[in-house]
């Protein structure tokens, strides 16, 4: 049995922040932030606007693409790392979409490799479980848990959404055929955003602690050199074995698609697997690092300028927070 992408889509908040607005918040320039991260604008979600109000629209748009009704989609994987409510978000957005056909509809937390996990989770699920209309949704707003006046983080960030439609096929027109993924939760202090509950109640857990407070999260931890060392090591590898499960070379890569977190990091990749600049998909400079909606954005806007076109081959590579990362070679 194959699986295909039949439809993309992607939303992003409408408040554009330049470079330049940063430096009138935070210690920083636009020279600074382009010449080390690639970065010149990025989307930031305000007010009563969600998360999953931006996730509804990319979905839409990728159903519209498909042609498929919302009634026909039997899962949905909601990849995020900020969901409007902790409990999932993935059924409000089912609700929202009007999917009639009681799919199932659940979270995967994955941070910037969320979405690989949910095109490779999806692809199991057809090929093993019988499903036919897999909606994969990469949707993010990590704004929110950004300290804005810590300039080494709230400058590589951005909101967004992106969506694809995986559907079942004939396995000849397979078109998600090689993935790799791994995590090492040794690496989980280099960048994290963790629960409050220890540092506020300082003691060890006697009855006196009881009952707990409420708990919050910090906001987001970042060793930069660390996560930057450990990109350009792990993604170049994880792309081979991607390519050696889809029984495939370098050569055959049309594209190359990589969380969009840095443009250094995505050069720094190219060089090692060999792929020219032209064959590299780039975004950030007006997006940011949009953790698991970055990919479908940025294949959305590919799709839809006519860049990637039917039948081509991406490598598409994930990396972050976890630490998680993982790779898979699909075909649009
Ligand atoms: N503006 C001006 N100066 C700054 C800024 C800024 N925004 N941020 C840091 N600096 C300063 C530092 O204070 C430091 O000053 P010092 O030398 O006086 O101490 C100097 O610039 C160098 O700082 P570094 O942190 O060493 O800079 P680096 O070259 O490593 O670049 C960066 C930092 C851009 C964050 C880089 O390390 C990076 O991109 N890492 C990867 C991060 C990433 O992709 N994270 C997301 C992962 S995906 C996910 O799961 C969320």
């Amino acid at each position: 049995k194959g699986c295909k992408l039949v439809g993309c889509g992607s939303a992003v908040p409408k408040l554009e922040v330049s470079n330049d607005d940063l430096s009138k918040i935070v210690d920083t320039s636009d020279e600074w932030i382009s010449v080390r991260t690639g970065i010149r604008n990025r989307r930031v979600i305000t007010g009563k606007d969600k998360m999953t109000g931006l996730a509804v629209e990319a979905a839409q748009k990728a159903l519209e693409m498909a042609e498929v009704d919302a009634d026909d989609v039997d899962l949905l994987l909601l990849c995020t790392s900020t969901p409007d409510d902790l409990f999932g978000s993935a059924p409000q957005i089912q609700a929202a979409l009007g999917c009639k056909g009681n799919p199932l509809a659940f979270d995967i937390t994955a941070a910037c490799s969320g979405f690989v996990l949910g095109l490779v989770s999806a692809s199991c699920y057809i090929r093993g479980g019988g499903f036919k209309n897999v909606l994969v949704i990469g949707a993010d707003a990590l704004s929110r848990y950004v300290d804005w006046t810590d300039r080494g983080t709230c400058i590589l960030f951005g909101d967004a959404a992106g969506a694809v439609l995986v559907q079942a096929c004939e396995s000849e027109d397979d078109g998600v055929f090689g993935f790799d993924l791994h995590s090492d939760g040794e690496g989980y202090r280099h960048l994290h955003t963790g629960i409050k509950a220890n540092e506020e109640f300082g003691t060890n857990g006697s009855v006196v602690d009881f009952p707990p407070k409420r708990s919050s999260y910090s906001s987001i931890q970042m060793n930069g050199k660390e996560v930057f060392r450990f990109a350009c090591r792990v993604v170049p590898q994880s792309i081979e074995i991607a390519l050696e499960n889809a029984g495939l070379t370098r050569s055959s890569i049309d594209w190359l698609l990589l969380h969009q977190a840095n443009q250094r990091i995505l050069d720094a990749v190219a060089t090692r697997l060999e792929i020219p600049a032209d064959r590299v998909i780039s975004n950030l400079a007006n997006y940011g690092n949009t953790s698991a909606a970055s990919i479908p954005l940025a294949l959305d806007e590919a799709v839809r300028s006519g860049k990637v076109k039917p039948g081509q081959t991406i490598a598409t590579s994930g990396f972050g927070a976890g630490l998680t990362w993982g790779s898979a070679i699909i075909r649009w």
